[in-house]
């Protein structure tokens, strides 16, 4: 793979994932591509009009509150970061930004398009550019929801969504830059010459992974149900906070006194809740399973599903399940990459706190709540660093129970209404 020389060696991760991965309806085979980028078509001049926020004349590039088509409700004030207004963007503007899609600022590749990293003419910012490669009903609907969700919701664990483009049948989401990029390529798909995250850094991340989470079900109201809780939807920055990306198939939760949603089976496979993956219906507690999985691979090093492992550990749960049992076999579930180099206690907390999410019983599995409370203190342990990084760093970071800004209550209500009645619209049409 050749990369732009502006890439430091962990950036450069495009395409080199194995073992069983889909982003899929779980009833259908899974989708995988392999091939190498092909140059991409020249930008349309006559972009067609789709059903998305229209800018106002007074700035044609910024989506307010007040813009909004087909009832979706497009982006609100408040929030934790200043840029909190989609933007939209040409094509030509984005090939500009990509240099035209060149492979050398390929940065990653997932099952709905390829990511870019490149620069914004107009402010230097760097940005990640993902590009859809399915502009069928199923790409242009995740599309949409992930407009909708990253305008509306705003969290520091939440990764930032500058802007978009839906010129013609191009579809393209812009994205702050995660420059360390996500946590299956620090965990799942290290390099040979890569150190390995040491403890102290899994902890962070799982705790700001649990924050964003928590913000979805606790501040978001309705709650929001992310759905697609894994490592490589984990992205980092280069202090190690975590922000969750990819809201395309998040879920409006539960309204009133209904206890679940339902919907068409969606997730990656290993990652999926046992319940939700027999009835279909979703719930809250279909997240706390996927955290717990991926709680589990940070703790073990080793991914939810690897057909390349024993058959009687292809199954990282299953492998896990019986050892959950005996606390004094919990050492077996370490990643030999840590070398044992943990506090003891901190790590029998995690594997408990793992275990309690994996529950087959879903009423009995945690609150998002609980689960950050019991992990804020697992990643102050004073007496560890992080990998390429200094503890001091790390420390001066967002700590457990920092402020975070909320949107205005009004603001919020005003836009719920309108996610409530587009969520609802797209329930009956799952
Ligand atoms: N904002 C970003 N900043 C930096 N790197 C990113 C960003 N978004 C994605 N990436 C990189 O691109 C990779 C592919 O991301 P993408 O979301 O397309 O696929 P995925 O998460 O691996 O799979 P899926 O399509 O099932 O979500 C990520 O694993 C990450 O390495
Ligand atoms: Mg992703």
């Amino acid at each position: 793979m050749g990369f732009c020389s502006c890439f430091s060696s962990n950036e450069t991760k495009a395409s080199k994932k194995y073992g069983v991965r889909a982003r899929e309806s779980l009833s259908s085979p899974q989708s995988h591509r392999d091939t190498p980028p092909q140059p991409r078509p020249q930008p349309r001049p006559q972009p067609q009009p789709l059903p998305l926020p229209q800018p106002p004349a007074e700035n044609p590039r910024k989506v307010t509150t007040e813009a909004r088509t087909n009832n979706v409700p497009t982006n609100k004030g408040g929030g934790d970061n200043n840029n909190i207004a989609a933007q939209t963007f040409t094509f030509r503007e984005l090939a500009s930004t990509t240099k035209n899609f060149r492979q050398e600022c390929l940065i990653g590749e997932g099952g709905f398009g390829r990511v870019y990293k490149g620069r914004l003419d107009k402010t230097n910012q760097i940005v990640a550019v993902k590009q859809l490669d399915r502009n069928g009903l199923q790409g242009n609907r995740e599309f949409l929801v992930e407009v909708l969700m990253l305008s509306l919701l705003h969290h520091q664990n939440l990764v930032n969504l500058i802007g978009y483009c839906a010129d013609g049948d191009q579809r393209l989401l812009v994205y702050e830059y995660m420059p360390l990029g996500s946590l299956e390529d620090h965990l799942l798909d290290l390099p040979p010459e890569q150190p390995p995250l040491n403890w102290l850094a899994r902890m962070k991340i799982a705790y700001h992974a649990a924050k964003g989470v928590e913000y979805l079900h606790d501040k978001a109201n309705p709650p929001v149900i992310y759905r697609d809780l894994k490592s490589s939807n984990i992205l980092l920055d280069r202090e190690f906070n975590a922000k969750l990306s990819d809201f395309g198939l998040a879920k409006l939760g539960p309204v009133g006194d209904k206890t679940h949603v339902s919907s068409r089976v969606m997730g990656t496979y290993g990652y999926c809740a046992p319940e939700y993956q027999r009835t279909g219906q979703l719930t809250v507690k279909s997240d706390i399973y996927s955290f717990g999985v991926v709680l589990l691979e940070i703790i073990s090093g080793k991914r939810s599903v690897d057909t390349t492992r024993r058959p009687e550990e292809q199954n990282l749960v299953t492998w896990a399940e019986p050892i959950f049992k005996e606390p004094e076999r919990y050492l077996e579930l370490a990643d030999p990459l840590l070398r044992g180099d943990f506090p003891r206690k901190s790590f029998n907390q995690a594997v408990a706190v793992a275990a309690m999410c994996l529950q087959e019983d879903a009423s009995v599995r945690p609150l998002m709540s609980d689960v950050v409370t019991a992990l804020s203190y697992l990643w102050m342990e004073p007496d560890t660093t992080l990998a390429g990084s200094s503890a001091s760093e790390i420390l001066t970071e967002d700590g457990p129970g920092s402020h975070q800004s909320e949107i205005t209550a009004k603001e919020r209500e005003k836009a719920i209404e309108e996610a409530i009645e587009w969520g609802s619209k797209s329930r009956r049409n799952d």
